[in-house]
């Protein structure tokens, strides 16, 4: 009999700061409705000076350490498309942080917004080769685009961290998955830029491609039906894109997309990616979060996973809801991260946007702006310096 492997804990962290959309469109003149309708945007959250994906994955990861053993935990898969150091690892200096042994493999991985779910498949892979160990997964992203430009309403950061193990407390993920590849243009960030470069009418037409492709190769594979799912949860880079993603799908399969089919569906998922905005690789497992925190109860209930990197690559995939999960979840703390943040006005965010570290290899400190248990304190030589707080 195979062993059931899956998400054992779940986690999640945001930034210091908030950006109201309300905003952003006294800024630039944009109805609201365009952003809290057409979008499906309320808030983004805003890095602090002293915050980065390091600092948010530590904050998202240590609750978990605290809770389970760290011993168990062999490997760490840090899932990230805004990495800071072609060659380190971030997940090294979390692993850090965070206290893990020495005995412990940490390594980086990127396929835009889809790098957190190569992340768990590998780990569910670990896990079944040593059923003893976990392997700690984080996904950690800063979405910036240029100010002023249609992308800058999807920005958005977050970290989620999950604990992978056999016997999961929350969500058993399932064989087999749908996979689908294409090479295409949609959504880029070359080596020598610091926000992304997006062909927004493309990366929707890409989108509902790879969700068509995953599904059909789902379907190939004997998947479950699509009647059989309590919820679905998709990539947000603005929530309104699953609302898309899931008409086309239903009628892909020739079911009525009506408002109640939709909402039954997504309802429960979009919840956190609405007020934190695009947190790229974390964005699918933060529609996971809130679906586990807000719906009734799942227990038994298979949920469809619909994971999407631009350039792109997708996977369709399922998981079931283990009995007893309310027991594990999170939920306070999940909305005291998000409550917690302190709103910015426009110019605060724009200054902070505008901000890069310094790249002369001199000794800089940061402002001490977050609130959160770890911070970037400088830099120093080339080398980021992190602190606890
Ligand atoms: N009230 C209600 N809805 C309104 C509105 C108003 N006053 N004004 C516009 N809208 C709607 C539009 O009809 C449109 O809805 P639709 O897509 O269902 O037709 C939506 O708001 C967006 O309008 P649009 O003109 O397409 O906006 P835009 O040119 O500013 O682009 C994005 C929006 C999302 C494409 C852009 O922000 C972007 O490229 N973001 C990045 C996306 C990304 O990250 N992709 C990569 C990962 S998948």
């Amino acid at each position: 009999m195979s062993i059931s492997i899956g998400i054992h804990d779940l986690s999640f962290a945001t930034s210091e700061f908030v950006l109201p959309h309300t905003a952003l469109a006294e800024h630039n003149g944009t109805d609201i409705g365009k952003y809290h309708v057409g979008i499906g945007q309320r808030s983004m959250s805003v890095p602090a000076a002293d915050e980065d994906i390091v600092t948010m994955a530590a904050t998202a990861a240590a609750p978990i350490v605290a809770r389970h053993s760290k011993d168990r935990i062999r490997t760490v898969v840090f899932a990230t498309e805004s990495s800071i150091d072609q060659a380190k690892a971030g997940g090294v200096y979390v692993h850090s942080l965070i206290g893990l042994p020495s005995a412990c493999r940490v390594v980086e991985l990127k396929q835009a917004c889809y790098g957190a779910t190569a992340a768990l498949q590998f780990a569910i892979g670990l896990v079944r080769r040593d059923p003893a160990q976990q392997v700690l997964v984080i996904a950690s992203d800063v979405s910036k685009y240029e100010l002023d430009s249609p992308g800058e309403a999807t920005q958005g950061a977050a970290a989620v961290a999950m604990l992978v193990g056999a016997d999961p407390a929350l969500v058993r993920i399932e064989e087999p998955s749908g996979l689908f590849t294409a090479d295409v243009m949609d959504f880029w960030r070359p080596n020598y830029r610091d926000t992304a470069l997006v062909d927004g009418q493309e990366s929707i037409s890409a989108y509902l491609q790879a969700v068509e492709g995953a599904w059909k190769d789902y379907a190939q594979q004997d998947g479950r039906s699509l009647e059989e799912f309590a919820a679905f949860v998709y990539h947000q880079p603005f929530t309104k894109m699953a609302y898309k993603a899931h008409r086309h799908l239903l009628e892909f399969c020739g079911h009525d997309a009506d408002r109640d089919a939709l909402e039954r569906a997504l309802g429960s998922t979009t919840a956190y990616n609405t007020v934190v905005g695009n947190s790229y690789t974390a964005s699918v497992y933060l529609g996971l979060a809130a679906l586990l925190d807000r719906a009734d109860d799942l227990t038994g209930r298979p949920v469809a996973f619909l994971s999407y990197g631009s350039g792109s690559v997708a996977e369709f995939f399922a998981g079931t809801v283990v009995a007893g999960y309310r027991e594990h979840l999170r939920t306070e703390e999940n909305r005291e991260a998000i409550a917690r943040r302190k709103p910015v006005d426009y110019a605060g965010y724009r200054a902070l946007h505008e901000r890069s570290l310094p790249a002369d290899g001199g000794d800089h400190s940061t402002p001490a702006q977050t609130t959160g248990p770890y911070r970037l304190a400088g830099i120093s030589g080339h080398k980021r310096v992190y602190e606890a707080r």
